[in-house]
């Protein structure tokens, strides 16, 4: 090895081992001028010697990669959310429906911090790639920013393959610093620290993050990648071990009443803590137990996040006016003078219904408290009637549609309103923006905004004239307030979304009581758009998930001739109508490999596959070590024999059948 490598090599050594001091174990055993030095000299003999440079170099940090755009990136393993428990109720109901299903577990409970969920891949203990979470299937590729982040190891202490999950954030100080700076600039500030960071994360030019002081808390690594370490407590002390930062504030809990206290010690402090933390998320230790206790379509069983409870604040009330939304439903929204609730500005409320408007007795030019729903929706808790003056009108329902004039019909609750109107504009429009929306097709560029300007000018109508859109490129580039960059982007992300999996596409047509677990499950069972234009309702009725209020309301809608027209025009032109079952599902069976022997009783062989494939697992004809179950119905011959000597789980049909049920 040449002397000059030998050197930069060393110096590489030292500088990574100052940064982990420092930003990891925050505890610096050098001076910033020190440091400085030795950084400077790295990127001089670094620049004299290109041959020698490497992405993991700590010169990296400095930035300086900027990209035209950004990559998407298909997450192995959906990155899922957290299901929400408010108070002490809903901690309690969470600990009894676990214990409803596994017995002999502990908890552990991590302050949650409000940034970006990341997931960082390590090759041979080489970080490879960062994503974001985006809709938790698809995230887009910010490597060349995470690179900046000088508690992310760019290598970590083993070689090892790993995938690893945390929280971008950005720490309250770096946040006022920043704004400051901003401020100084004449630039718009940022509203909160989680904005900055989602800001920064999101520029295409390296330098911007290297300069903004990011951080990072790993808080899993993936199932897979962790088979010695049996609890969530290991696993973080394993990610430590190879260099990651992990969250301090985190403990262990016997009992929900423990996991309550110390809930609401973090929920007290939660001020002095020098980042942004929105609740404590609370986790089954044992992972070991994740696939017993399952998934639902969004989120794990295992774990929940208790949200701390919202800011309340005062605003008054301008005007309420009514929107339409795509079912037709009528919704009265308050508009208020703009106020700063939990971190953002708010002056929209929704009102959900006449009868909510009415028991609350909300009238225009009221004081209201308001707060977040869970942190996010803005919600109207009551009126401050002192502060009345005699200038407050009383609330009235319209009778007919704001957007149509079709007079409004009663929900069977009678509690909504509805616009029973097909072809009401307003319900096409909302239509329209819920197929383009992340859950759905996952058009990025088409938003509200740029769809009611083509629906107004009448290049939208219905769905399929999204899909159109391409045949008035010239008029759309030649318009003003878009770049031809954006329209030409905008038209190739709408060409890509025809790629999409079948069930993108059916939840994205907005069936009533369709959402995206129950097209889930339709996509996988029918596999094909045209399967499910036939199905009558018994054939949904036998499907687990779907009961009658589903199975009526698809069949209703694909009785309807417009609709059908629809899916015929969208697949003349070219958008997939097959599931593609490309996302593993996250069930009992997820990533888990099964074979299945002698006679079944209760089903046959292939159902028993399809059912096992739809929860994500694999069933194969011979038994080796890799396999998780062997699956024994009557007079099971050979495998048994070599499941028992290779120690491979045997598990009878009823287990099975349990497992399924599950
Ligand atoms: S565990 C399956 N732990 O909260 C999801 N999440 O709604 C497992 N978050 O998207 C997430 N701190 O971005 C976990 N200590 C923590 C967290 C945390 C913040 C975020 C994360 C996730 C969201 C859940």
């Amino acid at each position: 090895m040449s002397d000059i490598l030998q050197k930069i090599q060393d110096l590489r050594k030292r500088i990574e081992h100052y940064d982990y001091e420092y930003h990891v174990l925050d505890r610096p055993s050098i001076s910033d001028i020190e440091y400085d030095k030795l950084l400077n000299e790295l990127v001089e003999l670094e620049e004299k010697h290109p041959e020698y440079k490497t992405n993991d170099s700590p010169t990296m940090r400095v930035g300086g990669e900027v990209l035209e755009g950004f990559k998407k990136v298909d997450h192995d393993i959906p990155m899922l959310s957290l299901g929400n428990a408010f108070n002490a109720d809903d901690l309690i109901a969470f600990d009894n429906r676990l214990k409803k299903i596994v017995s002999d577990f502990t908890y552990m409970v991590e302050a949650k911090i409000d940034g970006l969920a990341a997931s960082l891949k390590y090759e041979e203990g080489y970080l490879v790639r960062a994503a974001t979470r985006g809709n938790g299937t698809t995230g887009e590729d910010i490597t060349h920013n995470v690179r900046t982040i000088k508690s992310v190891p760019l290598h970590l202490k083993q070689p090892l393959t790993i995938e690893v999950r945390g929280e971008i954030f950005m720490p309250k100080a770096a946040f006022m610093k920043l704004n400051e700076a901003r401020n100084e600039n004449g630039d718009a500030l940022f509203k909160n620290p989680r904005n900055a960071a989602a800001g920064t994360i999101r520029q295409l030019d390296s330098k911007i993050a290297a300069q903004r002081d990011l951080d990072m808390f790993i808080y899993a690594m993936s199932e897979a990648d962790s088979e010695a370490e049996i609890t969530h407590e290991e696993a973080l002390k394993k990610l430590s071990d190879l260099g990651f930062k992990t969250n301090p504030v985190s403990m262990k809990a016997t009992t929900i009443d423990a996991v309550i206290t110390q809930a609401k010690t973090i929920e007290n402090d939660r001020h002095d803590y020098p980042y942004d933390i929105d609740g404590v998320v609370v986790k089954v230790n044992e992972r070991t137990l994740y696939e017993t206790i399952g998934y639902t379509a969004k989120s794990p069983k295992w774990a929940t996040a208790y949200k701390f409870k919202a800011e309340e604040v005062m605003s008054v009330i301008k005007d309420i006016f009514f929107q339409v939304g795509r079912t037709g439903q009528v919704t009265p929204v308050a508009v208020m003078e703009p106020v700063e609730v939990a971190g953002s500005t708010v002056s929209r409320a929704t009102l959900h219904n006449e009868k909510y408007v009415l028991d609350k007795d909300i009238r225009i030019h009221d004081s209201v408290s308001i707060k977040k729903a869970g942190d996010i929706i803005p919600e109207v808790v009551g009126v401050i009637k002192e502060r009345r003056d005699g200038t407050q009108v009383p609330f009235k329902m319209i009778e007919n549609c704001p957007k149509c004039e079709t007079p409004l019909q009663r929900s069977q609750s009678e509690l909504e309103h509805f616009c029973p109107n097909p072809e009401c504009p307003a319900k096409r429009l909302e239509t329209m923006i819920h197929f383009a929306s992340r859950e759905a097709m996952n058009i990025e560029g088409l938003g509200t905004k740029i769809m009611e300007l083509y629906y107004n000018e009448g290049y939208l109508k219905s769905i399929p004239d999204i899909y159109r859109l391409n045949d008035h490129k010239d008029a759309l580039m030649n318009r003003s307030g878009f770049g031809k960059k954006s329209i030409e982007k905008l038209l190739l992300n709408i060409e890509k979304s025809k790629e999409n999996s079948l069930e993108n596409l059916l939840f994205g047509l907005g069936i009533r009581f369709v959402g995206k677990k129950v097209s889930k499950v339709l996509a996988m069972h029918f596999k094909d758009m045209f399967a499910i234009v036939e199905s009558q309702v018994d054939d949904l009725l036998a499907l687990d998930d779907i009961g009658e209020k589903i199975a009526y309301s698809v069949t209703t809608y694909f009785s309807n001739d417009d609709n059908v027209a629809i899916i015929n025009d969208l697949n003349t032109m070219g958008v997939n109508m097959k599931y593609k079952g490309k996302a593993p599902s996250q069930g009992v069976f997820s990533g888990k490999t099964i074979v299945l022997t002698g006679s079944l009783s209760s089903m046959s062989r292939k159902e028993a596959k399809e059912k096992i494939e739809a929860l994500g697992g694999k069933v194969t004809g011979s038994v080796s070590k890799n396999t998780d179950y062997l699956c024994a119905g009557e007079d099971p011959g050979s495998k048994y024999d070599k499941a028992q000597s290779l120690g491979v789980a045997i598990i009878d049909e009823d287990t099975l059948r349990d497992m399924l049920d599950e």
